[in-house]
């Protein structure tokens, strides 16, 4: 999604993270994307074309005489493609784009492009700090380079620092917020995802099966249309997604704050996230012991987040979205949330299917609105869900 069928240059130059760059050409690939790889000599000491042009299917140009068409591939490729991305980019490759020379098949075709640049930085941590480096990123930046900041952690030299290559998935998500129609700048959304953790005693607590993949496919997907997006998650093992800011909460009243503090200031609130209904009435100071056959806790409804917000809507949010997982009688429980927490759309999902709902990568979903009109989806990828969802809000929303 957003990346199928757009033809993206990646460019490897010599740095030890161009291994990552292979699992970058694997993901784009799987998205639908054309992906043509260029090399430098030195990237070829670290990987083999051979590699990139097994995954990408098309042979990989590393030598500027290389090129036997009758139009040059430097300039068809970096002005027929939808993005040149340079990952991983060396302080070297830096330093030769920041001073126009164009002395191999990829410096030439960087100071050949007028199609948008990705630059991903990677190095040692005091190369990156490195005043000349720092200075030229600058220069690129104030061209109009899009620049991705190396992470922090632990460096191929052994070092720690800012400098490791950002994981290819989080690079997958730049491109994305690239290459996104952003059709939907100007908007803040609010997204609550995954479970929350209701805790019995110091090393008990009761939760549930999310896995936060749904929400975060939503916080992604509006991310890169151009939304500005906050994302209130529960605890899960997600990375947080590229350009989206990240709340974490463990209970559903540590949610509840989290998410009617923001929710006024939101064009639209969407709680994918599986609130436990129930918690503990009281917390145990010290792990409960083992002694009886049987224990009796006491439970007490926690609040419900998304009726609190559909009770007290004003102009803001302008569209409100819930979910509904049942596990029968789909259709009517999901109608009666719909009415009872004042929704405009609520998502519903059978999560008794092993393809849907909790912790798989797809879902089987109804949309439900308030004039009783109801959509029926086939069974896709949580982030082709998330798409439709977004299509859907921006039709409420009016656009
Ligand atoms: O995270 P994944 O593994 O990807 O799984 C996705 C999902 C199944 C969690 C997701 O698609 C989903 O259905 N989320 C809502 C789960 C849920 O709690 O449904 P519900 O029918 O119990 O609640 C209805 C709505 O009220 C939901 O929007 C929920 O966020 C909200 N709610 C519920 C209880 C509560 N105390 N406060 C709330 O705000």
């Amino acid at each position: 999604m957003l990346i199928k069928d757009k033809k993206i240059v990646l460019g490897v130059t010599g740095g030890i993270a161009a291994y990552k760059a292979v699992e970058l050409v694997r993901l784009l690939v799987l998205e639908g994307a054309e992906v043509q790889v260029g090399m430098t000599a030195h990237a070829m000491e670290f990987v083999a074309p051979l590699t990139f042009e097994a995954l990408s299917g098309h042979k990989v140009i590393c030598h500027m005489f290389e090129q036997h068409h009758v139009v040059m591939e430097h300039i068809e490729w970096a002005q027929g493609s939808d993005l040149v991305v340079i990952a991983p980019a060396t302080a070297n490759f830096i330093g030769k784009m920041t001073h126009g020379i164009a002395d191999d098949f990829l410096s030439t075709l960087v100071l050949a492009a007028t199609v948008p640049i990705l630059l991903c930085p990677a190095m040692n941590n005091k190369m990156y700090e490195n005043v000349a480096v720092q200075e030229n990123l600058e220069i690129l930046r104030k061209r109009g380079i899009h620049i991705m900041e190396p992470a922090q952690g632990s460096l191929a030299c052994r070092s720690e620092g800012r400098g490791r290559l950002p994981e290819p998935v989080d690079i997958l998500e730049q491109i994305r917020i690239l290459l996104g129609p952003n059709d939907m700048q100007g908007l803040k959304f609010l997204v609550s995802a995954g479970p929350t953790a209701e805790p019995i005693d110091p090393v008990r607590y009761i939760t549930n099966r999310s896995s936060g993949k749904m929400g975060y496919a939503l916080a992604r997907m509006a991310r890169a249309r151009g939304a500005e997006v906050v994302l209130v998650s529960g605890p899960t093992s997600l990375p947080p997604p590229v350009g989206v800011e990240v709340i974490g909460v463990r209970t559903a009243e540590e949610m509840k704050a989290a998410v009617l503090g923001r929710a006024k200031a939101c064009d639209v609130v969407i709680m994918a996230a599986a609130v436990v209904d129930y918690r503990p009435k009281r917390y145990e100071e010290h792990k409960i012991k083992k002694e009886d056959e049987s224990l009796r806790l006491d439970l007490e409804k926690t609040p419900d987040i998304l009726k609190e917000l559909g009770k007290s809507r004003g102009e803001t949010p302008r569209v409100l979205v819930g979910f509904a997982a049942e596990t029968q009688d789909l259709l009517n429980h999901a109608q009666q949330k719909l009415q009872e927490k004042n929704l405009d759309m609520i998502v519903a999902n059978d999560v008794s299917r092993t393809d849907a709902g909790f912790d798989v990568d797809t879902n089987l979903v109804k949309l439900l609105y308030r004039d009783g009109v109801i959509e029926d989806l086939p069974l896709m990828s949580k982030d082709e869900v998330a798409g439709w969802i977004l299509d859907r809000i921006k039709g409420l929303l009016g656009l």
